[in-house]
């Protein structure tokens, strides 16, 4: 939007667009501190703080109550006890600019000019951008954890924060003061991120937006189990209350911080002139892909504590201490297309392709669009979400990477829509199998699913090709030699259209040689052509693959009888994963019975009601299962599969006079003796219940080296932790 320049306002004017600046940036803090959904990028939110100080600073007689100034994030969410501060959590101030920094230095000097020699030194730190916590220790023991909150009053997460690594249940070395708030960052790594996403994708369960959403997400779980399986961190970097002070300057505490047990950034510096903190700014930021975790600045601070005091504070925030931001990475490009990905539950997923567009290093291509809306342009109530309403093909966009790996599009630059350019249909029907493609109503809220889904299941190639993938995956069948690219080229060929064609498959022999073969050859012929190099002694297609092919057909046979809780998880169900797989299995024993209780909650008025209740199976799975058992595409799918493979019965506690019968055991670190699916088919056999996390129902963790959040949560909640020479002893050899 064009904005007048503030020294061209009219008071009138600039009383508006104060009021308008305090409701969006109010608007904008509940969307990224409540509910963890942010609906401006943080360079808008920084834009839209950046004009209201500006405003403020011209019309000091405008400035309102609630002014958004020195405000910090929103009141807690509901939910959690609230935790008052023993010191507040403060907010910074930030430099967009080299000259920025020269004048916060500047600022410095000026304030300190009678100190004649005065050394005025400063630390830089990377700005972690995860979710600031409290850790309230008392003689060096963990007593409480919070969430910033508004700064003054913050959330009571201490059992989520427990089982975090990095944070020390006691603290480490000695000299720690006898109360004291220790202050950081708990963030998420983006290999974490990406797991989350895959294992998510896997079960066609929730989207993940990015890492920052994510780790406060996780810490705001109710179960304190699921924060631990998401394996956060946490820097330590500042303190609140203290009955001592830890240090005389920042760095010296820092270094105390690591003495004490925490990790703490390794990319700390001090400093004394302005050069020297802005190269390290650079540095910083040359290093800023490669650190695994998002970062979004650099914190310069003064060193010295006795200064910090001296120099002071603003509303809510220190004058000795600013923020240096990095630049948005952004960068303009075209779409030239929305393509529609299937996925194996059979979500339309649209992706724009771009004319590549290097932003912030990386070369980008392919932008998720998300869903249907958010094309559109606006969120799940209807609210326009961004700037140039919707996307059409052939729009020029903005693309932006916030530190986030995951490109995405902030604006639509509309000057540069062409005309003739026309808003974009999402495809009614899915592009691969032509079934309707609907958007499905959550029972449990009454509102549309922001996705669509292809209806066709089985019959639609593209879920049927990704559920054959799943099929034969690691935690499924786990066929030996069997692996996606095999699949993809038996499905091509027609060879393998079914999980139950991949048992006959060895009747096709010849077929399967042949498509072997002709794709060897035309790799082969690619890395010639790439090399420029000439094979010699080329054989025939029939002189190879004997040897491998029969290795293939043998570890497909090998697993005609698979464990029930794997071929459950093998069907690619909804919402069932390994965890929920195996408590289907130990709840009913055999495929026979989980199929014929299916076929009743399927056929029941009240698919809850109908279903035994068992831990930790809730309305989502039940409503998958008679979805999926009430689909007669599947019975012959799965009638056909039953007469290739005999899943094992679920062999239920054999035992029941072992130490161990009865009791809820949780394996976690590197087993040396047995492996993890021997350990856990011996418990069960002893008639204990194999969990996959920790929590208050767990009886004994079996903690091998490496372990590492599962014991922490086992620690927090009092759980018996034995290794598993103890366990041995204690099952009897
Ligand atoms: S110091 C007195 N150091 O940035 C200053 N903050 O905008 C207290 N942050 O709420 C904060 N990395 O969530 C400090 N190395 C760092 C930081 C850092 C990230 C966050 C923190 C704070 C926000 C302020």
């Amino acid at each position: 939007m064009p904005q007048k320049d503030v020294v061209d306002l009219s008071e009138d004017e600039a009383r508006i667009e104060l009021e308008r600046l305090a409701a969006a940036i109010a608007a904008a803090d509940i969307a990224y501190h409540q509910n963890d959904a942010p609906e401006i990028s943080d360079a808008e939110y920084d834009a839209l703080k950046q004009r209201n100080d500006a405003l403020e600073e011209a019309f000091p007689e405008l400035v309102r109550a609630d002014s958004p100034k020195g405000k910090v994030g929103a009141a807690p969410a509901e939910g959690f006890a609230k935790v008052r501060h023993g010191a507040p959590m403060l907010s910074l101030a930030k430099a967009y600019s080299d000259q920025d920094v020269v004048d916060f230095i500047e600022r410095g000097r000026r304030f300190f000019e009678r100190d004649k020699d005065l050394e005025l030194a400063f630390t830089a730190e990377p700005k972690i951008d995860g979710l600031s916590a409290s850790l309230r220790y008392e003689n060096g023991i963990f007593v409480r954890g919070a969430t910033r909150g508004d700064g003054t009053v913050g959330e009571d997460i201490t059992a989520n924060l427990r089982t975090i690594e990095d944070i020390p249940e006691r603290l480490a070395g000695s000299g720690w003061p006898e109360v004291i708030e220790i202050r950081g960052e708990v963030y998420m790594t983006y290999a974490e991120f990406q797991a989350l996403k895959q294992r998510s994708a896997a079960i066609g369960g929730q989207d993940y937006v990015n890492p920052r959403n994510t780790a406060a997400g996780s810490l705001r779980q109710k179960d304190p189990s699921i924060t631990a399986s998401r394996n956060l961190k946490f820097f330590a970097y500042a303190w609140g209350l203290a009955s001592s002070e830890p240090a005389d300057s920042q760095f010296g505490a820092v270094q105390k911080f690591a003495e004490w047990g925490f990790k703490v950034s390794p990319l700390m510096v001090r400093a004394a002139s302005a050069d020297e903190l802005i190269a390290h700014y650079r540095n910083i930021e040359a290093q800023r892909a490669s650190l695994g975790y998002d970062i979004d600045g650099v914190v310069y601070k003064v060193d010295r504590i006795e200064l910090q005091k001296r120099w002071g504070y603003v509303t809510g925030e220190p004058r000795w201490a600013i923020a240096h931001k990095f630049p948005a990475e952004q960068a303009t490009s075209v779409v030239r297309a929305i393509d529609i990905q299937v996925g194996r539950t059979g979500t339309l997923a649209p992706v724009a392709r771009l004319e590549p567009v290097t932003v912030g290093g990386v070369v980008v291509e392919n932008v998720t669009l998300h869903n249907e809306d958010y094309i559109k342009g606006v969120d799940s109530k209807g609210e326009p979400i961004r700037e140039g309403i919707d996307i059409r093909i052939g729009d020029s966009v903005v693309v932006q990477r916030a530190g986030d790996v995951i490109p995405q599009i902030v604006r639509v630059v509309l000057d540069k829509r062409p005309e003739g350019a026309v808003p974009y249909e999402f495809p009614q029907t899915c592009p691969v199998c032509g079934s309707p493609a609907t958007r499905e109503i959550n029972p449990k809220t009454g509102k549309e699913d922001s996705r669509r889904r292809c209806t066709g299941e089985l019959i639609c190639p593209a879920q049927a090709v990704e559920g054959l993938r799943h099929f034969v995956s690691r935690g499924a069948l786990d066929i030996e030699g069997l692996g996606a690219e095999n699949i993809d080229l038996f499905f091509a060929k027609g060879l393998v259209r079914n999980a139950a064609e991949i048992f006959t498959l060895k009747d096709r022999r010849p077929e399967v040689q042949l498509a072997l073969a002709e794709r060897r050859e035309e790799q082969a012929r690619a890395r010639e052509a790439a090399s420029g190099r000439v094979r010699k002694n080329v054989r025939s297609v029939d002189e190879r693959n004997f040897e491998g092919l029969d290795k293939l057909f043998a570890a497909i046979d090998a697993r005609r009888q698979p464990e029930l809780d794997r071929f459950i998880f093998a069907l690619g169900i909804r919402h069932i994963g390994e965890t929920t797989a195996a408590a289907l299995a130990r709840t009913f024993g055999t495929m026979e019975e989980l199929i014929r209780v299916g076929k009743d909650v399927a056929a029941a008025a009240d698919p809850i009601a109908a279903f035994p209740s068992v831990d930790g199976i809730g309305g989502t799975v039940i409503g998958a299962l008679a979805d999926f058992f009430g689909n007669e595409r599947n019975d012959d799918v799965l009638e056909a599969l039953l007469r290739q493979v005999q899943p094992q019965p679920y062999v239920l506690s054999i035992a029941t006079d072992s130490q161990v019968a009865g009791k809820t055991v949780v394996f976690t670190g590197s087993l040396e003796k047995m492996t993890r699916s021997e350990a856990k088919a011996m418990a069960e056999r002893l008639g204990a219940k194999v969990a996959g996390s920790v929590s208050a129902k767990t009886d004994i963790l079996v903690a091998g080296p490496g372990a590492g959040s599962k014991l922490k949560s086992a620690q927090a909640l009092g759980v018996e932790v034995i290794s598993e020479d103890e366990w041995f002893e204690r099952v009897g050899g």
